[in-house]
């Protein structure tokens, strides 16, 4: 196991991603409410670059007490990303599909030490 070096945390906005070689595997990295995750780019689907597409609020129904709908509405805190291929999307802070949480990118451990981020390989 290694650390791949990513870049400094004052470089790394929040909201932005990277895309990191390592040989011939690829890591996408985000930032997301200054937390960092990060997930092979290889989609589950059909191996599409999964960590390269729409970062996008979720989609959620709510419900009156009732439970009748009030209507489809973006997510205040939960945040996705989808494959450009065919649109898989994976939850930011897990990975996993979102209509399907068995199926998951493979995660990786993000490290930042000082100012350096590092992904654990
Ligand atoms: S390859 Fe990613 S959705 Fe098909």
């Amino acid at each position: 196991m290694g650390e791949q070096y990513v870049c400094k945390s004052f470089e790394f906005k929040d909201g932005e991603r990277r895309i990191i070689r390592i040989g011939d595997d690829e890591i996408g990295v985000f930032r997301h409410e200054g937390d960092f995750f990060a997930y092979s780019n290889y989609c589950v689907h059909q191996g599409g670059p999964a960590c390269e597409g729409l970062i996008i609020a979720r989609v959620e129904e709510r419900l009156r007490p009732d439970k009748t709908s009030m209507g489809l509405f973006f997510s205040e805190k939960d945040m996705s990303f989808a494959c450009p291929w065919h649109g898989y999307e994976y939850d930011m802070r897990t990975g996993q599909h979102i209509a399907d949480r068995r199926v998951r990118l493979r995660k990786y451990q993000v490290l930042q030490k000082g100012e350096d981020i590092y992904v654990v390989v």
